[in-house]
């Protein structure tokens, strides 16, 4: 069966859309090697490298603090653990924003270099024409339509798009826009869960919700909010899996005390000298 089979090996873009009215479709983000093994190992469809990685790995406070070098340098590790899911780079704060080529051109280093699947770019005015030119280069594109953290500022913020029936008609017609170029899916980030609802009945390619209600063609979380390892904020529509927070400081305090009161390392963690040998020494020396 089609998730017998998709259990072992490695995803494409068509998997994927194929998902669309047969299963919900799981995605998470990944930005290092052990997470994405673990995320790859329990069967997550998709992973995204996302630039997330400027607020929740590199402790900086906006996702347009990040650019190429440290998105590929993240990439990288990420697919070096993935061997099922489909992994898409994130492509970040005017990477794609300047010029048309100059986007086909990064966007090709996410698959050339770091050996990703496809890309994500996030909706601008002139998305159209950057997405077309990269989808005739070859390369798969993920859209991002709703809140775009990028260009949060001109959203009014961090808040729920489509709110009112023009917004949300526009929000409509960016779907249906980036299907018709050719895009294998959307993210529909804060979005009202009816607004969500209508543009995934509407839409061929899977919508992949994050803050856009239950009737999406998938969910995306950011890993380090569901796993409790982000406590700067947490946004609504996060549900913590686990809290690994206190299980973390938990084990390093008890490593810091160990030190300090000389129980660790005990003879469990130590190498050792045959006794004759330390012998010789002591009398050579
Ligand atoms: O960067 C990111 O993690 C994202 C997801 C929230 C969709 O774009």
């Amino acid at each position: 069966t089609l998730h017998n089979n998709m259990a072992q090996e490695k995803l494409t873009v068509k998997d994927i859309v194929s998902l669309k009215n047969k299963r919900k479709i799981t995605m998470l983000t990944a930005y290092d090697y052990p997470l994405a093994s673990l995320i790859d190992k329990a069967g997550i469809d998709i992973i995204l490298v996302g630039d997330s990685l400027a607020n929740v790995v590199l402790g900086l406070d906006s996702t347009t603090k990040v650019g190429m070098a440290e998105m590929l340098h993240h990439a990288k590790a990420v697919t070096r653990a993935v061997s099922h899911a489909l992994v898409v780079g994130d492509m970040p704060y005017e990477s794609y924003q300047v010029n048309p080529e100059e986007a086909v051109k990064n966007a090709r280093r996410f698959i050339d270099e770091a050996l990703c699947d496809c890309i994500k770019l996030e909706w601008f005015e002139q998305c159209l024409e950057v997405t077309k030119k990269i989808i005739h280069a070859g390369i798969p594109v993920m859209g991002h339509i709703g809140l775009t953290p990028q260009t949060a500022d001109k959203l009014g913020g961090f808040k729920v798009q489509g709110k009112d029936s023009e917004a949300a008609g526009k929000l409509i017609a960016q779907a249906l826009a980036l299907e018709q170029l050719g895009c294998f899916a959307v993210v529909l980030e804060c979005v009202p869960d009816k607004i969500a609802e209508i543009i995934t009945q509407k839409l061929k390619i899977p919508t992949i919700g994050i803050g856009a209600g239950s009737a999406c063609d998938g969910q995306v979380l950011v890993t380090y909010d569901m796993l409790g390892l982000f406590e700067r904020f947490t946004p609504k529509f996060v549900k913590k899996y686990i809290n690994l927070t206190p299980l973390i400081l938990k084990a390093v305090d008890e490593y810091k005390n160990e030190v300090i009161q000389k129980k660790f390392p005990s003879q469990e963690h130590s190498f050792s000298i045959k006794a004759e040998e330390l012998e010789k020494l002591k009398i050579e020396r």
